[in-house]
């Protein structure tokens, strides 16, 4: 049986996708360098689904490394999650970014074009739209991001845009995706921020068990109905099974053509920061101390995805509520205060 090897199988996003494989019977290798990632995410992993994965701590922008992998083993498609994401950081080490994303890119499509592997699913992000025109937000939008985390994004869309117009065997689907919130549904695998968090939800569970004292709500006179900013959440076990639908799409495609296509994964639906604050407050049952501060650089004030395109091309439809993204991000925090350095 070949193997769907997942580069950055041991993230956030990653294993997530890595579980819904492993349920719907594919084999699966896990690269990680684990700079991000815990070894315990494997463990964490084999005890959900009873399998055991075999798992690479692997150095992806060195090409020999990625080389090693496709010599041991029988790959038939790459979803290539790994890759530096801290928006901040990116604009402090710019040349670090691009050189580590675009690099395990490259590094990944000239071992596929050796190995005869032509199908790649790539995990971009919404970041790529930068402050979106019209809401909700198209495929075909302007790709304007602003920041050097989201340009290594687009750098990478162009690559395989290329790729597909150099030669038809390349099938690649990219998946821009909005905010994950949530865990496992058995609470051990969820977002594990290395040090403050940077990301909503991650931030308000720490205040909520204790480790933070306050939230910080960025900016309350945004053009919106509550004056904070409006994001798309969805849940990470919807955005995994996007993952592993695409992955399906590009293996079952009998088209002779090439292909590149971007698909957003979102819920749809915009929510703002208190929206989300007091959805948290019901999970939790408890209020959430919060002071409004200045706008963070860079946030725009509205953005949510059009997912239609995701229903018509790959027949995904996200499944949770706002309320289960809550409860499941708060279960994984209670159990794992330290996240999984307790282990
Ligand atoms: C951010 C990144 C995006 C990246 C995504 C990954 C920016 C500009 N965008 O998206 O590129 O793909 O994370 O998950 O950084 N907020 C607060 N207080 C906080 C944290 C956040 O009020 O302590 C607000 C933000 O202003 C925003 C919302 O909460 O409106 C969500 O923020 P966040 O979780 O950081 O996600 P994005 O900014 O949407």
């Amino acid at each position: 049986m070949t193997a769907i090897l997942v580069a950055g199988g041991a993230g956030y996003v990653g294993s997530h996708t890595v579980v819904k494989l492993l349920e719907k019977n594919q084999k699966v290798i896990i690269a990680d360098d684990f700079s991000h990632s815990n070894l315990a995410v494997i463990s964490a992993i084999q005890a959900i689904t009873g399998q055991s994965v075999k798992s690479y701590r692997a150095d992806l922008t060195q090409l020999e490394e990625v080389k090693k992998i496709f010599d041991e083993n029988e790959i038939s498609g790459v979803i290539n999650l790994a890759g530096y994401k801290s928006v901040g950081e990116s604009s402090q080490m710019p040349l670090h970014y691009y050189r580590n994303n675009l690099e395990i890119m490259l590094n990944l499509l000239t071992v596929m074009e050796e190995y005869d592997v032509y199908r790649l699913v790539f995990s971009s992000s919404a970041t790529v739209y930068g402050n979106p025109k019209e809401l909700p937000v198209k495929e075909s939008a302007q790709r304007k991001p602003t920041n050097t985390y989201g340009r290594t994004k687009v750098m990478i869309e162009q690559i395989l845009q290329d790729l597909a117009e150099s030669d038809s065997r390349w099938r690649f689907i990219s998946l821009r995706f909005f905010n994950p919130l949530g865990a496992h549904k058995s609470s051990n695998l969820g977002e594990d921020p290395n040090g403050l968090p940077n990301n909503l939800a991650p931030y308000i569970t720490q205040v909520a068990i204790g480790k933070l004292p306050k939230l910080q709500i960025y900016g309350h006179d945004f053009p919106t109905p509550d004056g904070t900013s409006v994001r798309d959440y969805l849940h990470i076990d919807d955005l995994a099974a996007g993952h592993v639908a695409a992955m399906n799409n590009l293996l079952d495609s009998q088209d002779e053509t090439s292909r590149f296509e971007a698909i957003n994964l979102g819920s749809g639906k915009g929510y703002s920061v208190l929206e989300i604050l007091q959805a948290f407050e019901e999970a939790i049952g408890k209020k959430i101390p919060f002071d409004y501060t200045e706008k963070r650089l860079g946030d725009t004030a509205e953005s949510f995805a059009s997912i239609e395109k995701a229903k018509r091309v790959l027949d995904w439809v996200p499944t949770y509520t706002i309320e289960e993204m809550c409860q499941d991000t708060w279960h994984w925090q209670l159990k794992h205060p330290n996240g999984y350095d307790n282990e």
